[in-house]
């Protein structure tokens, strides 16, 4: 499985707090089943601002520590690429325009060009409530006439969306592909939470689930309990494509296909 939503890198959110819990979620992740992950610290004006160039060199460190010859609990089958979970701001078009916002999977030199064979870039994005609905709209349809898909991180942890799911359905006809969180489908979240996240995937307003993970206690990387309760709901066929097939896609920087 690929978990595309995880705050593993240390130090720089409310994620990991050193190498060592670090490298624990690793081996919780990879014990799970999970074979690739896009690390994804926080990127959040005035509050989480890692600079790209610092991301990277992290998520480099974290691959050598994975490497076989330092690596415990076989950690080299693990594989990790950069990302970042990009609150949704006004300038969030500029960011991408300057070369500072970090892709999906982004190349591991920092570069303002786009990558060679890939025809898409993904942003992950967590809305906002500041934000209006035709604002949100707008961006996407922005973002995607330069051919970046933005992913909207659990929209079920989202008041706007809480309040009205159709509201997502127009922001993936926009464009957009949604990600919902392993703990909202196994319940963590709560009731309410459990409910609607059910519902989106019913609707099929779900293309990826991820961990969205924070730490190796309360919010570990695992993925398997949700794909199996998505199993039972949808079917063990769909459920798989949204912890490999698609989000393998969002990786290689290839077309998501939704129908
Ligand atoms: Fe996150």
């Amino acid at each position: 499985m690929i978990d595309i939503h995880a705050h593993i890198l240390p130090g720089l959110d409310d994620g990991a707090k050193d190498w060592q819990e670090t490298l624990d979620m690793c081996a919780i992740a990879r014990n799970d089943g999970i074979h690739t992950i896009v690390a994804t610290p926080h990127v959040k004006q005035g509050i989480y601002t890692p600079a790209k160039d610092l991301i990277l060199s992290k998520v480099a460190e974290l691959n050598t520590l994975l490497t076989p010859d330092t690596s415990r609990l076989s950690l080299h089958a693990l594989k990790v690429f950069p990302g970042a979970d990009i609150a949704f701001e006004a300038d969030i078009l500029n960011q991408i325009e300057k070369g500072t916002a970090v892709y999906l999977a982004n190349p591991m030199i920092s570069t303002n060009f786009m990558n060679p064979g890939r025809s898409f870039r993904y942003v992950l994005l967590e809305l906002s409530d500041y934000f209006l609905f035709p604002q949100v709209k707008d961006l996407i349809r922005k973002l995607r006439e330069k051919n970046i898909v933005p992913v909207l991180s659990h929209p079920e942890r989202i008041a706007m969306i809480q309040r009205n799911h159709k509201l997502l359905h127009e922001f993936i006809q926009a464009g957009a592909l949604s990600q919902v969180t392993a703990l909202s489908i196994t319940g963590e979240f709560g009731k309410e939470i459990k409910k609607l996240t059910r519902t989106l995937i019913k609707k099929n307003l779900v293309q990826v689930i991820a961990t969205d993970a924070h730490s190796r206690d309360l919010r570990p990387p695992i993925l398997s309990r949700a794909v199996l309760e998505v199993a039972d709901l949808i079917g063990s066929e769909k459920a798989e494509l949204m912890v490999q097939g698609i989000p393998q896609a969002i990786i290689d920087g290839k077309e998501v296909d939704i129908t």
